[in-house]
This record gives structure tokens, C-alpha cells and sequence, in this order.
């Protein structure tokens, strides 16, 4: 029985289910259009909110430090993608890889570990979301209450020219140090995020009567995201003030990673969220012109984009605003308040850029995770309703309602930084396996056509796998911990039924 735990989904199987002209897909895109497609998906909350959540708690200005080692650890995952995207050219995802090179149980770990990549990501996202869409429109003079803003729990306390933000011993220390007596400032607490789970439910309700979003629509989110970002890193240079990145690395308060260089490993984790995405890449290979040499373009192609952007965001912003006022949920709304009220155009046009470019990150995370559990349930690893498909809309209805329903419940209790940890430690985990899956790949199935080789293996997918692990290791405890109860329920659940249900090993027991 124990072996067959780690059987093996024949790799044929998949490769004729990819030739079937039934399964068939216009080979359409060029390395351009996946390049536009990774940015599309890896550009949102990352950046446009955990950027400074990560400085002010963690790292400080060294953040970009922490951008540059999280790039790395992706460039090197990125590689190893690569090469089964080219070699299993279908939609599928790090599950599929699984299930063809280390058997069906990591498969099925690899699957239930997605569901903290894609549904936990969209819950992040639309945490980022409402903390931009309250500022948009409290511009324009609507006031959401602000106990309907913010995780529940979540203590809150308005700072004069900052307005409302997260009580932290960071922020205390610096209200402290500029005369201000904490006391003397309105506080509450809040009740539930009310904007994150509005935004949830809307995309979710799209996504079931069935809007695509069109490589059209992808463009333009991607001129705006990446316009405005460059907008904001050129006007805001003029802005920095250089006291403001001094010091660099600040000191480690004596707590492992909280500033100094165990901060630095620790943001990067944290921001490790923000190239998610290329992954995404990945799972259009199917509809690549030529997957080979468009593959590694798209996905290192973007990934490269990203990383310049973030490391340039990241030395504005921190530049500009000192690092410890950037715990608030709109940290580049923020920086440009700072630039001043002539500025006052720009504010506008960052929170519109913000709200786009995230919710076409929520709309791509929300799209994936219902077509995983729609494999597994193929596979007979979930129940059938998972891959009921809707009779008009065409669309896995059930699966993308469950997926949105506990999407809302978690955007609306948890805290952005919660959400983004679980998310990075549960896509850290698969793209460790992911390159692992590589190393293993080559010496059991040596022969298979291989249209992308991720060069020197096994070097690099064990570099990958290293700083993806170094990265986990940095993220506090109780995001292990979360992780390890997480993965106990997966294990309870594929004991409980998909060992019973599976399709391959019922096959093999015939
Ligand atoms: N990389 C994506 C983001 O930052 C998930 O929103």
C-alpha cells in the first residue's frame, strides 16, 4: 500500500491528453505576450502593499536587499517551470508535475499546499484591495467606517497627517520619539474587513457566469500597473529625502528577524509574495507559439521586470517616508501623500493603478483555484461536485463559489499579514518541491523530450530549492505552525478519502 502512494501518473497519459485536438489550444502567444501575462500576474498586493508592511516591521530600507534574494530564489524556480512547462506542455500546475515524477501523495500535498497559493492569495490581494479602494474614496469624501476596514481584532489608531493605521511597538517607539503621547490620539478596534469581502464576492460572482479576461484587458492592466509605477518612481526621486534610508540596515532589536539581517531573510520571505505569478506563466504553455524558446522568456522575462520595478519602488518609497509609518494598507498611497499637496493629481491616479492592477490579480487567483480542484476531483482526489461544471455558464460553479465563500470569510477576519505569510510559505513549499521534481525527473525518466533544459543540474534547482527553503526557515513560527495544521488536515482528508476515491489506484487495482 505504501508504494503506491508514490505511483505515478503515466507522463504518456498527459502528453496525449496535450495532442488530443480535442484539448487543443491556439498556439498564439509569442514570448511578448507571456512576458505581458506574467507581469499582469505577478504585479499587485506584493508590491502595492506588503513592500511596507515588510519594511516597517522587518527590514526597514534594507527591503531592497530582501527583493534582490527573493528575485534570485524565483529566478532559479522560475528555470526549473520552465523546463516542465516545455516538457508537459498542458494547463496544468506544480500538482500535475507532481503527480507525473514524485507519485501521487506529494501530488496531492502539492495540491492541497496550491490552495495556500492561489485562494489564500486572492483573500491577501483583496486585503490590499479594500485598503486602497477606502483611501480612493475618502478622496472623493465618502468615509467608510473604519472599523469595517480592517481585520477584526485589528487595534487602530489615527495619526495627525497619516490618519488611520495598525498600533504596533514600532509605531509607539516612534510616536515616542516625535513627542506624541499615544493617548492623547482616537483609537478602536475593528470589525471586519467589509471592502476585502465585497471585492471577493463580485470577482467570484464574474467568474461563475463566466467573464474571461482577455489578453486585450491583461494589456491594458499591464500599461497602467507598470506605467504608473514608473510614474511614481520618477517624480518620487525627487522626493527622497536620504535621512530617511539612514540607517540602512537598522539595528536588530534583539528579537531574530526583526531588523538587521535576519529582518532582511525575513522580509524576504514575506515579500516573496509579491512574484507569485510567473508561476501563471506556466499554465499557458499549451497556448504558447513555441513553448521552448517562449517559456523561459515569459518567465524569466517577467520576473526580471518585476524585480527591477520593485527594487525601484522599494528605494523610493522608503526614501520618502520613513520606514516605521509604512504598516498601513496603502504604503504607496502614503509615500505620495507625502510628496505634498502639489502632487495632489498623482494620488488619484496611484490608488486607480492600485485598484486595477490588484484586481486582476484577485481575478487570476480566483480563476486557478477552482481548475486545481477541478483536476484533483478528476483524479478522484476530491469529491465529483468540485468538478461539476456549470449546464449554461460553462464554468466549475460549485467549485468557484466554495473557493469564494472561504475566500470572504478569510479576507474579512485576517490581517494582510497573516494572509501573505501563509500564502509565501505555502508557494515557497511547492516551488521547492517543483525543483526538487526536476533533479528526480532526470535520473528516472531520462530519455523524455526535454524542449527546455533548466541548465546545470542538478546546481540550480538545488539553489532553488535551498533559498526557497532559507526563505521558509526565516518566516516566523506561527506561519510554520499554520502551515504544519494546514498540511495535518490535508493528510486527515487524502486518508480519510482520496486514497479510497483515487482514479489511478482503483485503475491499478483492477
Ligand atoms: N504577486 C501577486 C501580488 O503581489 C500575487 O499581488
Amino acid at each position: 500500500m505504501s508504494s503506491n502512494l508514490f505511483q505515478t501518473k503515466p507522463l504518456q497519459e498527459l502528453l496525449d491528453e496535450a495532442a488530443d485536438p480535442k484539448n487543443g489550444f491556439k498556439k498564439a502567444l509569442t514570448g511578448m505576450n507571456l512576458t505581458t501575462l506574467g507581469i499582469g500576474a505577478i504585479i499587485g498586493a506584493g508590491i502595492f502593499v506588503l513592500t511596507g508592511q515588510a519594511a516597517a516591521q522587518y527590514a526597514g530600507p534594507a527591503i531592497v536587499i530582501s527583493f534582490i534574494i527573493s528575485g534570485i530564489a524565483c529566478a532559479f524556480a522560475g528555470l526549473c517551470y520552465a523546463e516542465f512547462a516545455a516538457m508537459i506542455p498542458i494547463s496544468g500546475s506544480a500538482y500535475t508535475y507532481a503527480y507525473t515524477t514524485l507519485g501521487e501523495f506529494l501530488a496531492w500535498i502539492i495540491g492541497w499546499d496550491l490552495i495556500l497559493e492561489y485562494l489564500f492569495a486572492a483573500s491577501t490581494v483583496s486585503v490590499g484591495w479594500s485598503g486602497y479602494i477606502v483611501s480612493f474614496l475618502k478622496d472623493f469624501g465618502i468615509h467608510i467606517p473604519v472599523e469595517l476596514t480592517a481585520a477584526t481584532g485589528t487595534r487602530l489608531i489615527n495619526i495627525p497627517d497619516h490618519g488611520w493605521t495598525q498600533i504596533t511597538g514600532e509605531l509607539l517607539r516612534h510616536l515616542a520619539n516625535t513627542g506624541i503621547q499615544p493617548e492623547t490620539l482616537a483609537h478602536t478596534t475593528a470589525i471586519a474587513n467589509l471592502p476585502a469581502m465585497f471585492i471577493i464576492a463580485a470577482i467570484s460572482l464574474l467568474l461563475i457566469i463566466g467573464i474571461k479576461e482577455s489578453a486585450g484587458f491583461n494589456n491594458i492592466m499591464v500599461i497602467i500597473k507598470v506605467g504608473v509605477i514608473i510614474l511614481f518612481v520618477v517624480i518620487g526621486f525627487f522626493f527622497v529625502k536620504a535621512a530617511n534610508w539612514h540607517p540602512f540596515i537598522p539595528k536588530n532589536t534583539g528579537e531574530w528577524g526583526h531588523f538587521g539581517w535576519s529582518g532582511i531573510l525575513r522580509a524576504a520571505g514575506v515579500i516573496f509574495f509579491a512574484y507569485i505569478g510567473f508561476d501563471a506563466v506556466s499554465t499557458a504553455a499549451q497556448e504558447a507559439k513555441n513553448p521552448q524558446k517562449h517559456m523561459p522568456i515569459g518567465i524569466l522575462g517577467s520576473l526580471g521586470i518585476s524585480t527591477i520595478l520593485y527594487i525601484l519602488v522599494a528605494v523610493v518609497l522608503t526614501g520618502i517616508v520613513s520606514y516605521t509609518v509604512l504598516l498601513v494598507p496603502d504604503p504607496v498611497a502614503v509615500g505620495v501623500n507625502a510628496m505634498g499637496d502639489k502632487l495632489f493629481w498623482l494620488r488619484p491616479i496611484v490608488k486607480v493603478a492600485a485598484i486595477a492592477g490588484l484586481s486582476s490579480v484577485i481575478l487570476v487567483m480566483l480563476m486557478g483555484q477552482p481548475r486545481i480542484f477541478y483536476t484533483m476531483s478528476k483524479d478522484g482526489l476530491l469529491p465529483p461536485v468540485f468538478s461539476k461544471v456549470h449546464p449554461k455558464y460553462k464554468t466549475p460553479y460549485i467549485s468557484t463559489m466554495l473557493t469564494g465563500l472561504v475566500a470572504i470569510i478569510l479576507a474579512g477576519v485576517l490581517p494582510i499579514s497573516i494572509l501573505g505569510e501563509l500564502v509565501s510559505i505555502g508557494t515557497l513549499l511547492a516551488f521547492t518541491i517543483v525543483c526538487i521534481s526536476i533533479i528526480f525527473l532526470r535520473k528516472s525518466k531520462p530519455d523524455i523530450p526535454r524542449p527546455f533544459r533548466t541548465p546545470w543540474v542538478p546546481l540550480i534547482p538545488l539553489l532553488g530549492a535551498g533559498f526557497c527553503l532559507l526563505q521558509m526557515l526565516a518566516l516566523p513560527w506561527d506561519t510554520w505552525l499554520r502551515l504544519i495544521i494546514w498540511m495535518a488536515i490535508g493528510f486527515v482528508i487524502y486518508f480519510a478519502y482520496g486514497i479510497r476515491k483515487s482514479k489511478l489506484r482503483n485503475k491499478i487495482a483492477c
